[in-house]
């Protein structure tokens, strides 16, 4: 491009959009890059998995679970491993039949099991189904983000893949 054009194209409203666009996709980088380093994971798929996974826990799950992850006593269990929960034998004993609870204790448990849960939910409790309402690249990257936030670092990345083979056809 020469000089004297300059004038012409530099105030042009593509460039306008362009910094505009660039501006706006700050906000969900700068929370991708908190979230990896609150992982404490350096694999490149987590970053984008755990924007999209915050987003669908925020709509989906954290009425139940809390914003903290850390439920509420009685009721909805944390989902932190280690995180202690207390409730009635109905709700802690389908956890620890699952292996996501032991000695007053919630554990982490596979990212099997956690697809599987949040797919088919935990039959007579109220961990409802998720399989028809959100599509397996939401539940893969929910799961992931569960798995990778607060101070769950396994690392762990759920596939849309893996979230197909417990849907019950
Ligand atoms: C209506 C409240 C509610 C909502 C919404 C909900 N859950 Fe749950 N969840 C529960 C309850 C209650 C249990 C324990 C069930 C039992 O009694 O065994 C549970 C258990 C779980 C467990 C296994 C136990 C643990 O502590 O790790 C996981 C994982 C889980 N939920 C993830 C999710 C995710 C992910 C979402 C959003 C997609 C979600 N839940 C939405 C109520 C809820």
């Amino acid at each position: 491009m020469s000089r004297t054009n300059q004038g012409k194209w530099a105030p042009s409203r593509r460039c306008t959009l362009i910094i505009t666009g660039t501006m706006l996709m700050g906000g969900p980088l700068l929370a991708a890059a908190d979230a990896v380093e609150e992982a404490g994971a350096d694999d490149a798929r987590l970053e984008p998995l755990m924007v999209q996974g915050q987003e669908v826990y925020n709509q989906a799950c954290v009425f139940c679970h809390q914003p903290n992850g850390m439920g509420l006593s009685g009721s909805f269990p944390p989902l932190v491993g280690g995180a202690p929960f207390d409730a009635d034998l109905s709700i802690t004993q389908p956890l620890e039949r699952l292996g996501l609870y032991k000695e007053g204790l919630v554990q982490l448990g596979e990212l099997e099991t956690h697809i599987n849960v949040v797919v088919n939910g935990i039959p007579g409790t109220r961990m409802f189904a998720f399989g028809p309402q959100l599509s397996s690249e939401q539940i893969a990257a929910v799961v992931t983000y569960i798995r990778n936030a607060w101070s769950n670092d396994t690392g762990d990345v759920a596939t849309p893949e893996q979230v197909e083979f417990f849907r019950k056809d």
